[in-house]
């Protein structure tokens, strides 16, 4: 028998108790899944960094803590947690980041606002085609990558920036600090899909800001560190960014006075952009569990030196 600890907030049990115990019999695996098991007992832990489980010195004989986030900013500094960590790439997740930001580039390439709030003349405005638009896609891993595979199926000229060098057919890939210049010097729009790391911290700030064309819109999903929130405002205010939308934030929910509610020229939206999906995520979490108990390497380990 396997002992699976539940460690989420207590809303997430009705949600995931079900597709988690399907997901665990299709794998063949015998698990006793609980919110309440005595820790030195525990064999994997099942986590959202927003539950009360912080102190991991008593879970002696875990051999994995696994995700239900695709973040783990909140977690990769926690000194007990010695256990490998993995982090969520959920197939769920992804297709509702691939839509949510799809639609937020169609958005800004189409002008739909425009034909929103406009509706007292007949002014047509013909936009560009999606192949004289380019995007910037920073990050390219789960996320950014499938991302920008469905944008440029639309035929957008997609450049994407990461760490580590890659070869991604039919997008430009970039990496490094000149890289990141090149990524940013052509992109109208772009959007950050980077984890929130030390290295990655305030990546959009005034010097960066300014490489973009004049009026360049940017799509924020990945975390709220990664802009100088006030050189992204003065650049609002200057018109070298032409409008922002912001999924996420250094404080969240985003504080009432916070100026990004009011700006005529950002798009607040809650945290929305893509949530774990708890059918899909829960084979995930079996598969590493089954990996975990024959021995084999587990999916999407964090490493824990460059936090992500
Ligand atoms: P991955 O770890 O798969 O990808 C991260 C990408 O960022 C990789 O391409 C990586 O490069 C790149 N990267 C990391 N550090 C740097 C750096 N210093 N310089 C350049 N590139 C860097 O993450 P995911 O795609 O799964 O998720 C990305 C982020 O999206 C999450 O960390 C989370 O913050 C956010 N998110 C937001 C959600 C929302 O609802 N708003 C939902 C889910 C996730 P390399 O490929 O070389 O490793
Ligand atoms: C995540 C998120 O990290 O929802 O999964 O932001």
């Amino acid at each position: 028998m396997i002992n699976v600890q539940f460690a989420a907030l207590p809303a997430r049990w009705e949600t995931y108790r079900e597709p988690l115990k399907h997901a665990f019999a299709k794998a063949g695996l015998d698990v006793n899944m609980r919110l309440d098991h005595t820790p030195d007992q525990v064999d994997y832990v099942v986590y959202a960094p927003n539950s009360d489980l912080q102190d991991f010195t008593p879970y002696t004989r875990c051999k994995a803590v696994l995700n239900l986030w695709a973040g783990v900013e909140k977690i990769t500094g926690n000194q007990t947690l010695t256990m490998p960590l993995c982090r969520m790439v959920d197939p769920g997740l992804t297709a509702g980041m691939v839509e949510w930001v799809t639609g937020h580039v169609l958005r800004y390439h189409l002008d739909i606002d425009r034909s929103i709030t406009v509706q007292d003349r007949w002014e047509p405005a013909v936009p560009p085609l999606a192949f004289e638009r380019p995007v910037t896609m920073l990050g390219l891993g789960a996320l950014g990558s499938a991302c920008a595979h469905s944008l440029a199926r639309i035929g957008f000229p997609v450049t994407g920036w990461s760490r580590s060098p890659k070869d991604i057919d039919g997008i430009t890939c970039l990496h490094g600090d000149d890289g990141l210049k090149q990524a940013l010097s052509k992109a109208e729009i772009v959007v950050l899909l980077l984890p929130d790391t030390p290295a990655t911290t305030n990546i959009l700030n005034a010097e960066t800001l300014a490489l973009l064309p004049k009026g360049a819109r940017i799509i924020n999903p990945g975390r709220g560190p990664l802009i100088d929130d006030s050189a992204l405002l003065a650049a609002l205010d200057s018109g070298q960014i032409g409008h922002a939308t912001l999924d996420v934030f250094r404080v969240e929910p985003l504080p009432a006075d916070n100026p990004y509610w009011a700006h005529p020229n950002v798009t607040v939206t809650p945290h929305i952009a893509a949530e774990t999906r708890a059918s899909t995520a829960s084979e995930v979490i079996a598969e590493n569990i089954r990996r975990g108990e024959a021995g084999e390497p587990f999916l999407n380990l964090v490493n824990r030196e460059i936090g992500y």
